[in-house]
């Protein structure tokens, strides 16, 4: 793994190759473009640096949108290290152009240190993880931009293991990523008894991307095991009610066609999860002219997808009739070995939920005399003995990221304006807030949507001043109160 490691010009690294940075660097002049929430909070802090001393640790798709939020972070006086949050999601030319910067040559790079490549193994994700720590003269971060948690989780394991004095050895029971992450931490603690707790009293908060480390993070404080204030990016309106939905509605069928190629229109495609990513799912493939049906557990979701229009169903109903099985729900075994089974000879399975364990892809390992054939990379065809195979996405892991390249940049301007504000809100505002999980506040989010509108030529109608009197808000907002749900 550290043979990926290189030093060049001062600067630390690991990415795929660095000759692509320019290829990165114009696409991500497109991108700008494409991400006015992100420009005008560099030009609104021109000069200003507020987040000047924040030494931030990045752990979120390493892909051409995070680069403009990198060096939009680096333009408000950061110091940054950054890594993906998947093994499959990074856009090598998004890497090199942020290692060799703006100003820098592949030869002399003066950007930031990245460690991601798309097709890590596990070990060397938790290898680039535990890079993020790494800064300058034997310092850590004392912020964490997260995306599912992971950079998080490595902190509090670490503490917990440092207050031990040791590192447990995995059981049998244990998922094979865990053991990954136990072997990392013993590392770490044998060089460095006291690394992680040195960096969570430094650690001025976490601001967190997406609904499953939103989820790790409020199990954490209600154990009053949080070690940091942390703000949740995901609930804002303009990040779950945008990119989960209008995000997931380009970059799943973009990631279904780059890697199958197939026909959507008439096929049957079963969307489990209604929720946000959910939503957009089955619009998509809807819009594409497949007959959806969804999955849910949630009665109020199960209404609204039936409302919809769309029949609500169990797998089992449907299993050996769908062509596209695409999971959304942020939870574990959704699809099983026994379903796999039963679908039919090349059927599409792929997940855009956070983490690869709904599809049960272990389980499918073991099937006796199963077979497993690479079509292309992220392409999978497995075999099962009585002949029919399934094709799956991305090992199981976020397909629209695998297979494609994530959500387009215009929706991610939304979700990372939000991610540099609550970086700026927490790094400036230290003591503040408590060891709890804080959503930004609604004025806020309505900047973000404000900053969005010219580019789409809205035009926002305005209260009048007898008009606000009447509703009882403020002429320049916030216009809804906090329980409204959009
Ligand atoms: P959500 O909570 O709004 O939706 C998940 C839905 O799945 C819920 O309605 C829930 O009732 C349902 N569900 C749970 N267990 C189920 C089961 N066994 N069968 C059927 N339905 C079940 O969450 P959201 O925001 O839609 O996120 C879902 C996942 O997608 C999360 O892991 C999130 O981190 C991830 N995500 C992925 C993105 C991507 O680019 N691929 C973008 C944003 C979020």
């Amino acid at each position: 793994m550290s043979d990926k490691l290189q030093q060049r010009n001062g600067l630390d690294f690991a990415v795929a190759d660095l000759s692509l940075a320019s290829f990165g660097r114009h696409q991500m002049r497109l991108a700008e473009h494409e991400m006015p929430g992100l420009m005008s909070l560099r030009k609104e802090y021109e000069g200003q640096f507020p987040l000047r001393g924040a030494r931030v640790a990045g752990s979120l798709h390493m892909t051409i949108q995070t680069a403009v939020l990198i060096e939009t972070l680096v333009a408000l006086g950061a110091d940054v290290r950054w890594v993906s949050c998947n093994i499959f999601s990074t856009q090598d030319e998004a890497a090199a152009a942020i290692v060799v910067g703006p100003e820098g040559t592949v030869e002399a790079p003066t950007g930031t240190p990245v460690f991601a490549w798309k097709g890590e193994t596990l070990e060397e994700y938790w290898w680039c993880t535990e890079q993020l720590f790494n800064f300058a003269d034997g310092q850590g971060p004392n912020m964490i931009l997260d995306d599912g948690g992971d950079a998080t989780l490595l902190v509090h394991k670490g503490v917990e293991f440092e207050a031990a004095g040791a590192v447990p050895q995995a059981t049998p029971e244990d998922h094979h990523e865990y053991t990954i992450i136990l072997d990392t931490l013993r590392r770490s603690l044998a060089s460095d008894p006291q690394r992680f707790t040195r960096i969570a009293a430094d650690t001025r908060g976490v601001t967190e991307e997406t609904t499953t480390g939103v989820a790790r993070l409020y199990k954490l404080a209600k154990e009053g095991a949080l070690l940091f204030p942390a703000i949740n990016v995901n609930d804002a309106v303009t990040k779950s009610k945008f990119d989960n939905k209008y995000g997931i509605r380009h970059s799943l069928v973009d990631g279904l066609n780059r890697a199958t190629d197939v026909m959507l229109g008439g096929k049957l495609a079963v969307v489990c999860g209604y929720g946000d990513v959910g939503k957009g799912s089955a619009e998509t493939l809807r819009g594409q002219g497949a007959r959806v049906v969804v999955t849910e557990i949630d009665p109020i979701c199960a209404l609204q997808a039936a409302m919809d229009g769309m029949q609500v169903v169990r797998i089992e109903d449907v299993v050996s009739e769908a062509d596209i099985f695409i999971t959304t729900t942020g939870g574990q075994d959704i699809i099983t070995p026994e379903h796999m089974a039963a679908m039919k000879h090349n059927a599409i399975v792929g997940n855009v939920g956070h983490f690869d364990d709904e599809i049960d892809m272990a389980g499918l390992a073991k099937v006796p005399g199963i077979e497993k054939v690479e079509v292309k990379p992220q392409v999978h065809e497995w075999r099962f003995p009585d002949g029919h195979a399934v094709l799956v996405l991305s090992e199981g892991r976020l397909m629209n990221l695998g297979n494609a390249t994530g959500h387009p940049s215009f929706v991610m301007s939304n979700s990372f304006t939000n991610q540099v504000m609550a970086q700026i809100e927490l790094w400036t505002k230290p003591g503040e807030y408590e060891k709890q999980v804080f959503v930004l506040p609604k004025h806020l989010d309505e900047k973000v949507a404000r900053l969005h509108l010219d580019a789409l030529g809205v035009r926002l109608t305005e209260l009048t001043k007898k008009q606000a009197e009447y509703l009882g808000v403020a002429v320049e907002g916030p216009y809804k109160p906090d329980h409204y749900r959009y």
